[in-house]
C-alpha cells in the first residue's frame, strides 16, 4: 500500500480459486457438500493464536460442555447453545476452543453462530431483561416500564450496562398476558408491574449478584 489518507494505492492479490465471486451469494451450501471439510484450512485459522479468555475457569466451563455433546451426532448446535446459556453470549475464545476441538473451521461455526437469534456475538449482561411490549402489555402501560428501565439503568433498550450486569431487550409476548405488564428477568417472570416497582427489582438482582460474587471469591 502506498500513499497517503486520501490518495492511497492498494495492491490486492487474490489466490486462484474454484468459486465464481460474482455469482456466490455466501449460503454456505457447498460447506455441506465438502468432501473434505474437515480438512478446510481458512487462513485465519492456519494464523490464529487462540483468543485469551477472560477467566482462567472458562475454558474448563468450555472443556466440560464440549466433552458432554462429543459423541453425540449434529452437536454443534447443542454446544452453542450451552456455552450461550453460560456465558450468555458466545465469547471468541470458546468460539476458537471448539473449532479446534470439533476439527471445524472457524467459518462454520460463525455462519451458524450468526444465523440463529438465540445467539449473541456481542457480550451481554449477566442478567437479560425482556420487556413485553405484546399488545396485551403494551396496552397495559408496558412503554412506561421500559422507560422506568431505562432511566434506572442509563443505557436504552437493545444495550447493557457498563458493569455488565443488565441487558435490556424488547419481545413481543412473553406468554403470560394475564399478568400484563410483564417482563422477565433472565428466568423469572414479573408481572402487573408499575414503573415504581422496577428501582426494587433491580436492586435485588445486583444485590443477588453481588452476594454471589462474594462466595465465589470466599470459594477461591
Ligand atoms: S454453494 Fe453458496 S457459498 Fe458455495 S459457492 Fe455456491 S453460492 Fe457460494
Ligand atoms: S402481550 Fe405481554 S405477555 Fe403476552
Amino acid at each position: 500500500m502506498n500513499g497517503k489518507p486520501g490518495n492511497l494505492e492498494v495492491v490486492l492479490e487474490k489466490k486462484a480459486r474454484f468459486v465464481d465471486p460474482a455469482k456466490c451469494t455466501g449460503c454456505g451450501t457447498c460447506l455441506d457438500v465438502c468432501p473434505i471439510r474437515y480438512q478446510v484450512q481458512l487462513p485465519d485459522d492456519k494464523a490464529r493464536a487462540r483468543a485469551a479468555y477472560a477467566k482462567a475457569t472458562d475454558e474448563l466451563v468450555v472443556t466440560g460442555i464440549i466433552a458432554r455433546h462429543r459423541d453425540e451426532r449434529g452437536n454443534l448446535l447443542p454446544i452453542l447453545l450451552d456455552i450461550n446459556r453460560h456465558f450468555n453470549w458466545l465469547p471468541r475464545p470458546a468460539l476458537e476452543q471448539v473449532s479446534d476441538e470439533l476439527k471445524m473451521p472457524l467459518a462454520e461455526i460463525l455462519r451458524v453462530a450468526s444465523f440463529y437469534n438465540a445467539f449473541s456475538l456481542v457480550p451481554r449482561g449477566k442478567y437479560i431483561i425482556n420487556v413485553c411490549l405484546g399488545t396485551g402489555c403494551f396496552v397495559k402501560g408496558s412503554p412506561r416500564l421500559l422507560e422506568a428501565l431505562e432511566r434506572a439503568l442509563h443505557i436504552k433498550h437493545g444495550q447493557t450496562t457498563e458493569d455488565m450486569l443488565f441487558t435490556l431487550e424488547v419481545v413481543r409476548c412473553i406468554g403470560c398476558c394475564a399478568l400484563a405488564p410483564a417482563m422477565r428477568v433472565g428466568e423469572d417472570t414479573f408481572g402487573r408491574l408499575t414503573p415504581a416497582m422496577i428501582p426494587r427489582i433491580l436492586k435485588s438482582y445486583a444485590e443477588s449478584y453481588g452476594r454471589d460474587e462474594a462466595e465465589e471469591e470466599a470459594a477461591g
